[in-house]
């Protein structure tokens, strides 16, 4: 059982949950995810990426967003509750270098795990250029975290009640257009369908892309199959050979066939859950 220190909501349906883990906080690595559950032994496994982490006070950050049966239990946790299992760190560590200069684009709840891996990669002399997208105004969270690790920090809303009215695909294609021979890598978290296009964005320019995977999960171990993806000419499991891979070798359209499967079911949960609460 972990101690829950905060779990405030940042933005509508989003939340900042911060855990007292010391063990795992001394392991965390940007890029690397964990698994929870909200209740008992034997609820959902949720697969989320890390936030952040602090290891001189033993804390992991988690952003989650309430949109689900279990996500929306977890958010229901208050500071001074605990939280009755996750494990982890999994998965792959970002590949954290110098190359030169790196643009981050960060789409929705994205911007939480972009966050540690703009930071780290400044720490190792990166120029950071980051672009973060929301539908709207109120959906931004952390900008000024994110922006204080960056060199240049652009916004973009789909209504354009913030930021430029853009998605993130339009400054992503204008910088590469006059600055693509300075960027060594694009790194790109978000929902599937922004990376997809973020991911042919790149294309044209040779620029090296990496998406953060949101497959399925179950296990978390490479054991059950559920979060395979198929990449370049491979199945992949997004849990232990990712959660980042080669956005121009991912198989776009299968992961959002997969991430469809069980609407139906998590429909049909939710409604239960509600009619119950
Ligand atoms: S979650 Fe089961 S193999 Fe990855």
């Amino acid at each position: 059982m972990l101690p829950i220190l905060k779990n405030d909501e940042i933005a509508p349906n989003i939340f900042e949950m911060v855990i007292e883990y010391p063990r795992l906080a001394q392991k965390a690595q940007p890029g690397h995810f964990v698994i929870v559950m909200s209740d008992t032994e034997v609820s959902e496994r949720i697969p989320l990426t890390i936030a952040d982490f602090d290891r001189k006070a033993g804390t992991l950050t988690l952003v989650i967003m309430a949109i689900g049966t279990s996500t929306r239990k977890l958010v229901r946790l208050k500071a001074g509750e605990k939280l009755p299992t996750m494990i982890g760190p999994l998965g792959h560590a970002s590949e954290l270098k110098n190359f030169g200069t790196v643009m981050m684009v960060a789409g929705g709840v994205g911007t939480a795990p972009v966050y540690p891996i703009a930071r780290a990669l400044r720490e190792k002399g990166n120029r950071v250029i980051s672009i973060q997208g929301a539908r709207t105004k109120e959906l931004l969270f952390w900008t000024e975290k994110l922006s204080a690790v960056s060199e240049e920090h652009i916004i973009t809303t789909d209504d354009g009640s913030a930021g430029r009215k853009a998605l993130v695909t339009e400054p992503l294609r204008e910088i590469l257009e006059t600055k693509s021979k300075e960027i060594g890598c694009v790194y790109m978290i978000g929902p599937a369908i922004m990376m997809k296009f973020c991911a042919q964005t790149i294309v044209p320019f040779g620029v090296k892309g990496v998406a953060s995977l949101n497959s399925v999960m179950i296990d978390g171990t490479g054991m059950c199959g559920g979060c395979r993806v198929t990449i370049g000419k491979d199945t992949k499991f997004t849990c232990v050979d990712g959660p980042e891979f080669d956005a121009s070798l991912i198989d776009w359209d299968i992961l959002l066939a997969r991430q469809k499967m069980y609407c139906e079911e998590e429909k049909c949960s939710l409604n239960h859950y509600i009619c119950n609460t």
